[in-house]
């Protein structure tokens, strides 16, 4: 199943996650994590999103720009029946491959998250979202809607999202020193090689979107969610960060319920 893309922008980010997908694979392969996360989710969950899958076990759950597909099998081996979505079918492949050497049975849907229109409204019971997704994604609003649209009423909506207060920092490991106004959406072109975490000019060009928290919380807001709790989260900082962000809130939680 795939649905229409909403934009060039989009349409090149597929092509370069596409090309991405082989040296992203090496680089999960070698944490280990996607292996290890279905008899531990508390690799993948922050212990505050662990409160909210409790009671996960039998219940419809949507994974929304899957990538790696970590959030996936972790919410698989907590007993619920998982969707994963994404633009990208080379992530997608990669991702049922590793589903199948697991043993979990997972639904892999090819879709742009700004335009779920392969899925009726009202399907799911919980829907999760983060780690770098919405950085790909030119319209927010759009992206949560459709989020909303297929969550049942009274369903959970989580963002787990990498902090917007990391992405302002010039590539540097000596000082912090602002590159990116805070408040510089973009989009912010790059042309860039196949692999996503040691970046490299190449022959792919990219998209990033640069949301605020604000932004963030607004589209939550305006999906028709109820925001419940938020939780800035995590201290890590990869080599891949280059700049020292020690300190440096790493991601933010967002936890909201669809209005009945
Ligand atoms: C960094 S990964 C997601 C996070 C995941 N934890 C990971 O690290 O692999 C980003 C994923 O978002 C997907 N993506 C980018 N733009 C998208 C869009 N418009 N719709 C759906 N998926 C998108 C990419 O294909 C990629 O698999």
């Amino acid at each position: 199943m795939s649905s229409k893309i909403l934009n060039d922008m989009h349409l090149a980010n597929q092509k370069r996650w596409d090309a991405s997908a082989k040296r992203w694979a090496e680089c999960t392969d070698s944490r280990g994590i996607w292996k290890r996360c279905v008899e531990d989710p508390s690799i993948v969950f922050s212990p505050t999103v662990l409160k909210y899958l409790s009671d996960i076990e039998g219940k419809k759950v949507a994974v929304l720009g899957s990538g790696d597909n970590e959030a996936v099998f972790a919410l698989a081996g907590l007993g619920a029946q998982v969707t994963s979505i994404d633009i990208s079918t080379e992530q997608l492949q990669y991702a049922a491959e590793r589903a199948d050497l697991l043993g979990l049975s997972i639904e892999f849907i090819q879709s742009d998250v700004t335009n779920l229109a392969a899925i009726k409204v009202a399907q799911f019971d919980l829907i999760y979202t983060g780690g770098h997704v919405a950085v790909w994604v030119s319209d927010l609003k759009r992206y949560y809607q459709e989020a909303s649209r297929i969550l049942k009423p009274g369903g959970w909506f989580l963002v787990d999202e990498y902090h917007p207060f990391r992405r302002v920092w010039k590539k540097v490991p000596d000082a912090l020193e602002v590159q990116n106004d805070y408040y510089r959406r973009g989009p912010y072109e790059y042309s860039m090689g196949d692999d996503v975490l040691y970046q490299e000019k190449g022959v792919y060009t990219c998209y990033e979107f640069h949301w605020t928290i604000g932004d963030f919380i607004n589209a939550v807001i305006q999906a028709g969610c109820q925001i419940k709790e938020v939780d800035e989260h995590g201290t890590y900082v990869g080599d891949w960060e280059i700049s020292p962000m020690k300190g440096l809130p790493e991601l933010f939680l967002i936890v909201a319920q669809k209005q009945v």
